[in-house]
């Protein structure tokens, strides 16, 4: 071990395991693909100001949880804890809503950063794939994320998943709910901490976990008993589209989320072999956003799934995740001639499209049919003094060990034949 380890919170993504962190990256994106979201790539850093108006001034993400820096110019940026603020940033800058195609919609793969307590599937560095639909109000538009991601997961191969729903209510009804809920809250016997977390953020109050607070939360009022006519039709809406979809949710009337700004629908993901950290993925739709960072009106929802945490799940289900791209094809050359063929015949082989590799470092014959096997090629393409003097080389089966002097000159053909 070097002098150097990786920082508190953090971990390397290592062969073979980050095969499967690929492999998920790709099965949470596909589908949004297919269903016309465009692929979007913002900094990894932007102005402490933007998430402080966009995930809200009073949230743990904000005041506990961002790593800023004030660069050599003066600026305060923060490494981004979160893509929805940046996304919508950079959609209002671009003028994406302006195109007079509404919703704009965007997919995006990264890493996010929050100075969190270590444990179990919280890091401090963690990636997401997510997704956001700009511009519309529509429940179709709710309905068809949450599909995608319980369509994404499940093609996965992750069975033990659960989809929890809610609505947050909207700017008519939520200030009424949030009054109510703020006298019940201050009639009970809270410590100070909780006691101010009821005047600035009461709703993230009943998520408070501690068994203390939980046994006073009974008969708490919820926000599903104060929704307003509008925010109630909506709701139904995006749970019968659910519903004949064949998806799955259970209502949790206290699922608050740990960002400021939702509206009406809120899910999470929530996976049952993985401990305290459950939350696979979550989202909702932020209606008022755009306005809040000074851009017009643009009703959006959206989600971010955990990659790290889904690894985990499937992990904790013993799903295997599927590893395309494997090397195909293992060259094995014996003498400094046959070295230097073979590097040709690899270097046609993967300009054909075939997964070849080669053994490299003048290892001898039996070092490098060891690097070979390991390499989980199907097989190993040998090539010794005598048969450069024939002019052909043995295709080694490595599963079966059974070899065929192939002429070197059709090499690349019939390698690329065998492998299909
Ligand atoms: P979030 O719930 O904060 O939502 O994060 C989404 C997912 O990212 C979580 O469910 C979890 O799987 C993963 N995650 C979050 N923090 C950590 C961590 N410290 N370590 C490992 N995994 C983590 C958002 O970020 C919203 N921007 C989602 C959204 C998009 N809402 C609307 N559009």
């Amino acid at each position: 071990m070097s002098t150097f380890q990786a920082p508190k919170g953090t971990y390397d993504l290592i062969p073979p395991r980050s095969a499967a962190f690929l492999a998920v990256r790709e099965g949470l994106s596909a589908p949004l693909r297919r269903a016309g979201y465009g692929y979007i790539e913002t900094p990894g850093f932007e102005s402490v100001e933007l998430f402080a108006r966009g995930v809200g001034e009073s949230t743990d993400i904000v005041t506990k949880e961002m790593y800023t820096l004030t660069t050599k110019g003066g600026d305060e940026l923060a490494l981004r804890p979160e893509g929805t603020a940046s996304v919508l940033r950079a959609a209002l800058e671009a003028n994406l809503h302006k195109g007079g195609n509404l919703p704009v919609k965007l997919w995006y793969s990264g890493s996010y950063y929050r100075y969190e307590r270590q444990q179990k599937g919280r890091y401090r560095h963690f990636s997401q794939v997510g997704a956001e639909a700009i511009g519309s109000e529509d429940p179709a538009l709710d309905a068809e994320l949450i599909i995608l991601a319980a369509d994404a997961y499940r093609a996965l191969g992750l069975r033990d998943f659960r989809l929890l729903l809610n609505s947050l209510g909207d700017r008519a009804c939520r200030p009424g709910y949030r009054a109510t809920l703020q006298e019940f809250l201050r009639g009970l016997d809270l410590d100070e901490d909780t006691r101010a977390r009821v005047e600035i953020n009461p709703l993230r109050v009943l998520d408070d976990k501690r068994e203390s607070v939980r046994r006073q939360l009974t008969g708490a009022p919820l926000m599903r008993d104060h929704l307003c006519a509008e925010c109630a039709a909506y709701h139904r809406r995006v749970r019968s589209l659910l519903d004949a979809a064949g998806v799955v949710y259970e209502d949790d009337p206290r699922l608050v989320r740990g960002l400021d700004y939702y509206t009406r629908t809120t899910f999470e993901f929530v996976h049952d072999g993985l401990g305290s950290q459950s939350a696979i993925g979550g989202g909702g739709r932020y209606d008022g956003l755009s306005e809040m960072l000074g851009g017009p009106a643009l009703p959006s929802v959206g989600w971010a799934l955990g990659v790290d945490r889904t690894v985990l799940a499937l992990e904790a289900e013993g799903v295997g995740t599927e590893v395309p791209d494997g090397t195909g094809v293992f060259a094995v050359p014996v003498g400094e001639e046959a070295r230097e063929v073979l590097f040709g015949v690899v270097t046609a082989l993967r300009r054909e499209g075939v997964a070849a590799d080669l053994a490299y470092g003048g290892k001898g014959l039996k070092n490098a049919m060891k690097s070979a096997n390991r390499s989980g090629a199907r097989y190993a393409l040998i090539l010794g003094e005598r048969d450069l003097a024939d002019g052909v080389a043995q295709l080694k089966d490595l599963g079966t060990g059974e070899q065929t002097p192939v002429p070197l000159d059709g090499a690349v053909t019939e390698v690329r034949a065998k492998l299909g």
